[in-house]
């Protein structure tokens, strides 16, 4: 497959230059045609001969293959901050502990520990420091009562990528639980909860894996099953969850433990199909191809005049390019490139942001740079 035919798997192309995809989305082709069998399946004949939840097993695993857990560590999560959650309301805290994050996060990973401060949690913000946060920086803020750090892989606002490899080491030789907001990575750059040493890792489906929202994955390793308590008891995570009128309070032995009740299986069969087609097409070249046109990118606007705040060194940069102009009005250059020529991005925290995927072009980063006006 090549782009031509990545773009097909995108009808959004035939309206939009559409370079948001740290914003919300578009569906994907496979994604909205599994929703709309789904529907269709649903209104016609329920849940009749359909197979659902064996769809949603097959969707687990495919999740699992997408991050390199095992199914058994995987289940579904209504957005990310619901993940965090689990893992914030989970834990067995002591007072003075404290957990470490950046002062940049989306506030999906943040408001969930903030939380914690009437259980006598301290949550420590690392500052970003010219659109970088180094994990040396992060690793200095971890002390003997750091139970947890959680940082997202990619920032949203300034695109920086988090080495997450070396922050998962460094926790695993801390007795550190390591927790990752994994949204502005999952679909675009390849992540591997093994070799990262990831603990926890939440992410809703409807940024770069351009699924439905309010569907996502959550993680959780393996060993860590016994440890993190469900926030609350449903039925679904019970052993024999479908023996109805036995009440054996037991909890499974799998993520499936944080399951409540009855799954949005719309969205699993929206997000599955998008994940296959990442699958498919391979997270190593949707990365590259990604990386190419985000550095043709910042090449273009910095002889444009514009300030570039993301870092471009390699392993720091990601989909995200964040910039900024010292004459022209954000908003309205936002405004005017989605107006007037329909080219969609977004601003962030005082910052004009681009975030193209696998199926944008070349040709569609040149003419934003050649829209934009100059300094
Ligand atoms: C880093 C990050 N985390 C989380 C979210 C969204 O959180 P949720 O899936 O809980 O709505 C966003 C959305 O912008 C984000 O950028």
């Amino acid at each position: 497959m090549d782009i031509q035919n990545w773009r097909e798997l995108f009808p959004i192309t035939r309206h939009y230059s559409f370079l948001n995809h740290a914003g919300v989305a578009p569906l994907s082709k496979p994604a909205a045609e599994a929703m709309r069998a789904h529907v269709e399946q649903s209104e016609d004949r329920a849940g009749l001969g359909a197979g659902f939840y064996k769809r949603a097993e097959q969707v687990r695993r495919l999740a699992a293959a997408m991050i390199g857990a095992g199914p058994e560590e995987i289940t579904f999560v209504k957005n990310t901050t619901e993940g965090i959650g689990w893992v914030a309301n989970g834990l067995k805290w002591r007072p003075g502990d404290n957990v470490v994050t950046t002062a940049v996060e989306f506030p999906a990973n943040v408001y969930p520990w903030m939380a914690l401060r009437s259980r006598g949690v301290e949550l420590r913000m690392v500052p970003e420091v010219d659109g970088r946060v180094p994990a040396d920086r992060v690793l200095a803020a971890i002390d003997s009562r750091t139970r947890v750090l959680s940082v997202s892989a990619v920032q949203y606002a300034s695109g920086f990528r988090m080495d997450l490899a070396a922050l998962g080491m460094a926790c695993k030789e801390r007795g550190v639980l390591f927790c990752v907001d994994a949204i502005q990575a999952l679909g675009v750059l390849p992540v591997d909860v093994r070799a990262m040493n990831v603990d926890f890792l939440s992410a809703d489906g409807h940024k770069w894996l351009c699924g439905p929202e309010g569907c996502g994955i959550f993680y959780c390793r393996r060993a860590l099953l016994n440890e993190l308590e469900p926030v609350m008891a449903g039925w679904l995570c019970m052993k024999d969850a479908l023996d109805f009128g036995h009440y054996r309070f037991e909890f499974v032995e799998t993520a499936c433990k944080f399951d409540t009740g009855s799954y949005n299986l719309a969205g699993v069969y929206g997000l599955g199909a998008s994940i296959e087609m990442f699958l498919d097409v391979g997270l190593d070249r949707i990365s590259g191809h990604v990386l190419t046109i985000t550095e043709r990118l910042t090449g273009g606007l910095r002889e444009k005049g514009y300030r570039i705040i993301s870092s471009r060194a390699p392993g720091e940069a990601s989909g995200i390019v964040a910039f900024a102009s010292d004459r022209h009005d954000h908003e309205h250059l936002r405004r005017y490139l989605e107006d007037e020529h329909r080219v969609v991005i977004a601003v962030r925290e005082g910052r004009l942001r681009a975030s193209p995927h696998f199926y944008n072009t070349v040709e569609e980063i040149d003419r934003l740079v050649a829209l934009l006006p100059a300094h």
